[in-house]
């Protein structure tokens, strides 16, 4: 098989950048990785820095990088409302795939990832376990655009598509507005620093349904596999295969952090954490933490969100593992080695 070439779009979010890492670092293709910002770390991967919303720069830029063999879309922005982020993920979703298409007469698949918010985990309970021809909910949503938009563009063309669905991906990233393992590690440091135990910051309902999470390294491999591996043309749930209650979960992770678990205690993360800006300022210096400004740290409203999801969040994941993706991840590790990163990472003492 002639080299890959991987486009990942998004490449420094929680999914693109532990995708690149993976492609780049460990699996042996080449990857140009696209986002606005520039990565401020090593990478073997090339950077370009684009936004996607200009179509014109987009084309440009993506002109002389390719051919490109495979595009991972996983870039995101988030709407004034669900309205607005239909408009937006949906332009940018168009202007990449058109212009990765025109700098690459060999391409031969497109990525798209999507979430439990295709089966409604963010309104209300939904059947579960989830499956992918499961119905849609009512709209807008703007997973069910971009696939619509890439199914019927890619028809009739040499190359097909595929879509992953993770759920409540975790893993490091900087600055993005959905990073479940950031706002965990960051609100203990807090939680400690005070005095506090780790009490649950969200309901009691919560703490005992059944909840889902994909590793973003699990992700990564189950995406070099969906793009060289899984047959095309159709969606695949993929999280880390087991589930867990966060009652059994939250006093493991509070004891690997050498913390008191606390029983739920619903706030709000985003109020209460408003005014903890100094805090975490002088966190930092107290441990000779990496300087990450406390606004970028942790995105307090995805764990207000997480954390008050009365109702089980359960994909399935038959489709995937029949067609030849297996590998399991333990959550409960999972979390235990992202706390441990985070610390070999300065982000938390
Ligand atoms: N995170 C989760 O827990 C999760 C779970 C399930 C599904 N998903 C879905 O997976 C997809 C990716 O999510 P994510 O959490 O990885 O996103 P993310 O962490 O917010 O990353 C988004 C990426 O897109 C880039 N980007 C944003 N606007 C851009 C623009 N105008 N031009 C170029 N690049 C742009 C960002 O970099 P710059 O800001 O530097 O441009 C960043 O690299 C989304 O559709 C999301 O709904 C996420």
């Amino acid at each position: 098989m002639s080299r890959t070439h991987a486009l990942v779009a998004g490449g420094l979010g929680v999914i693109g950048r532990n995708l690149v890492t993976h492609l780049a670092d460990e699996a042996g293709w080449e990857v140009t990785a696209l986002s606005r910002r520039s990565p401020d770390f090593e990478t073997s991967a090339r950077y370009l820095s684009v936004d996607l919303e200009d179509a014109e720069a987009t084309r440009a830029a993506l002109a002389g990088a390719g051919p490109f063999t495979h595009v991972f879309y996983a870039a995101y922005q988030e709407g004034r409302d669900m309205q607005a982020q239909v408009a937006v993920n949906l332009a940018m979703l168009e202007n990449c795939v058109t212009a990765a298409e025109a700098a690459s007469p060999g391409l031969q698949r497109v990525l798209l990832y999507e979430g439990a918010k295709y089966y409604g985990a963010h309104l209300g309970a939904f059947p579960t376990p989830a499956r992918e021809d499961d119905p849609r909910v009512m709209p807008p949503m703007f997973y069910y655009d971009q696939e619509d938009w890439l199914a019927a563009y890619s028809e009739g063309k040499a190359w097909d598509r595929v879509v992953l669905r993770p759920d409540v991906v975790c893993g490091f990233a900087i600055g993005n507005p959905m990073n479940l393992a950031m706002v965990i590690a960051v609100y203990a440091a807090i939680c400690k620093e005070l005095g506090l135990p780790l009490r649950f910051p969200g309901s009691a309902t919560c703490y005992g349904k059944l909840a889902q999470v994909t590793d973003a390294a699990q992700l990564a491999r189950g995406s070099a596999w969906a793009a060289t591996g899984a047959p095309g043309g159709t969606a695949y749930n993929l999280t880390n295969g087991d589930v867990f209650r966060w009652s059994h979960l939250w006093k493991r992770i509070a004891a690997s952090l050498e913390m008191d678990p606390g029983e739920p205690m619903p706030i709000s993360l985003s109020e209460m954490m408003a005014d903890k800006g100094p805090l975490w300022e002088r966190i930092k210096a107290k441990y000779g933490l990496a300087d990450v400004p406390f606004d970028k740290v942790a995105a307090w409203g995805f764990g207000d969100f997480i954390f008050n999801c009365d109702w089980d969040v359960i994909s399935s994941t038959t489709r995937i593992r029949q067609a030849g993706f297996g590998t399991v991840v333990d959550s409960e590790a999972m979390f235990l080695r992202l706390v441990n990163e985070f610390r070999e990472r300065k982000i938390i003492p």
